[in-house]
């Protein structure tokens, strides 16, 4: 079996990659530090191999869908890269909207239509979310825009790939133990996180299992019922 894993250089998407290729797996990781997908090699061997991308531009997506034709066929892709910034909506800057919009939400879609013609009946395309996509995230509200986003998407490519047995798995993370926080600039949530590897076991599980939605922690996904009548977070 063979994945492709954006993100891979780091946190989810890193464990998903010692998950998957621990499942025995191929793996394809993506992401921009070269020196961590080469660490990630050290570690995981052969069947791990990589693709330095930029996935806030189009020639980065098409990076990680040229390196993926080279692999013959592709069972599992998982879009997983993305970046917040604890700000304003209106302190973005121009340049930020769009990295993040298209890191977060187009890439997934542009590497869907690049690599479901490698993909069989049976193949899985894996979005990772968030479970803030239930409420208002104040102090991430580009961030969860452009989930919300893939969030929807996420929905109708489900239905499209149907017919063509592609199942699409929709992942929506609670607080996880990772550097997004740090990097996007803010103080991390007051409450305690789960470990990436919980979820990238979780994904791997789905993925085999023929799931189609997966919470992690279990318990976040009270917020699809209980989140429209919650007061905005942050
Ligand atoms: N941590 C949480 O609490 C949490 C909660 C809900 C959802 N999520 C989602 O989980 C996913 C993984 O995040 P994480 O928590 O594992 O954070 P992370 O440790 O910061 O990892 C983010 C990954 O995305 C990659 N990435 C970011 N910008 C990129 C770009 N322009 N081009 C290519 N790759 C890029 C990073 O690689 P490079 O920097 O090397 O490019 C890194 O591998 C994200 O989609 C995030 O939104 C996280």
């Amino acid at each position: 079996m063979k994945a492709v894993v954006t993100g891979a250089s780091s946190g989810i998407g890193r464990a998903l990659c010692a998950e998957l290729v621990g499942r025995g797996f191929e793996v394809l990781g993506a992401a921009r530090s070269e020196a961590a997908l080469q660490a990630l090699r050290g570690e995981l061997g052969q069947r791990f191999r990589y693709v330095v991308a930029d996935l806030s531009k189009l020639e980065g997506v098409e990076r990680v869908a040229q390196a993926a034709r080279e692999l013959g066929w592709v069972d599992v892709l998982v879009n997983n890269a993305g970046f917040g910034l604890y700000k304003r909506l209106l302190d973005h800057t121009d340049e930020e909207l769009v990295s993040m919009v298209m890191v977060n939400y187009v890439a997934p879609i542009a590497l869907a239509r690049r690599l479901t013609p490698l993909m069989r009946r049976g193949s899985v395309v894996v979005n990772v979310i968030t479970a803030g996509v239930h409420v208002l995230m104040t102090k991430l509200p580009a961030y969860g825009a452009s989930k919300i986003a893939l969030h929807y998407a996420t929905e109708a490519l489900r239905r499209e790939l149907k017919p063509l047995g592609i199942r699409v798995v929709a992942v929506y993370p609670g607080y996880v133990a990772t550097a997004f926080h740090e990097r996007a600039g803010g103080a991390p949530p007051k409450m305690k996180p789960i470990p990436p590897e919980r979820v990238a076991k979780a994904i791997a599980d789905a993925v085999l299992k023929g799931k189609h939605r997966v919470y992690a922690p279990g318990y976040t996904a009270l917020l699809r019922i209980l989140g429209p009548h919650l007061p905005p977070l942050g």
